[in-house]
């Protein structure tokens, strides 16, 4: 991997950075200076930005499970100088991003991490990790015509959604299971089938879910859970039942 890639994934830096860093001549490479952004690691190597060991990437590596609450925003940083998810974390001298984004008035479950790869995996569409939702919607008991619409796919102004799995879960409350995720998508397909979105709650991103961490809570994810999650984008989906004969 790339010197400036490999600093980036290990969160010193964004790459940009990273290469400016190394043309500055800050970074150093089993001890010996490198000037050459592209200089090939394997991670192994013993690599200090200005003498401060930078470690291995993989012992750096952080994943948080974070509690978004209603009016924080899902970026690392706001123009507009609202909290953000990253304020949420007490700094550990790693530089967090969120994996994807929460709408600011959507709550529950986001991950932030360090991670350049396992965030990109995360978020992919190609991988089509699925990510589970609590809607409360108005206009009450939830027709099955609509049910079933919101399940092979609504038509929406960017395009026909993928299959959902949606359950009505009490008179108002819906749970979707989407493997795509467009702009405010849940919100527009509850829209199109004439239920609006009062609450959105995001309860599981792949095979974790939120749990009992409280609103506004955080907490740092066992390497077994980065495992499954890293695990995540592998597993096929369910293949297309075969038309009957
Ligand atoms: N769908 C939405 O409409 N909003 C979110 O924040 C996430 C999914």
């Amino acid at each position: 991997m790339r010197l400036a890639k490999h600093l980036a994934h290990a969160g010193v830096a964004s790459r940009r950075a990273a290469e400016a860093l190394i043309a500055q001549g800050r970074v150093t490479v089993d001890g010996e200076r490198v000037l050459d952004p592209a200089r090939d690691v394997r991670g192994e190597e013993a690599i200090a930005v200005d003498g401060r060991s930078v470690g291995t990437a993989e012992g750096r590596r952080v994943v948080y499970a974070v509690h978004k609450p209603a009016g924080v925003v899902s970026t690392a940083r706001d123009t507009h100088g609202r909290r953000t998810v990253v304020d949420l974390v007490p700094a550990g001298g790693e530089r967090l991003y969120p994996v994807g984004r929460l709408d600011a008035d959507t709550t529950g479950l986001i991950l932030l991490t360090n991670d350049g790869d396992l965030a990109n995996r995360l978020t992919h569409p190609r991988y089509e990790v699925p990510k589970t939702y609590v809607a409360t919607v108005t206009g009450g008991r939830i027709a099955p015509s609509s049910l079933r619409r919101l399940r092979d796919g609504v038509e929406l102004d960017d395009g026909r959604t993928s299959p959902a799995g949606v359950r009505q879960l009490g008179p108002g409350e819906l749970e979707l299971t989407l493997r795509e995720g467009r702009k405010r998508q849940v919100r527009r397909m509850c829209a199109a089938v004439g239920h609006p979105v009062s609450a959105l709650r995001r309860v599981a991103f792949g095979p974790l879910r939120l749990g009992d961490l409280p609103e506004g809570g955080h907490r740092r994810l066992s390497a077994a859970e980065v495992e499954r999650l890293r695990k995540a984008p592998a597993e096929p989906r369910e293949p297309p039942r075969a038309p009957r004969a």
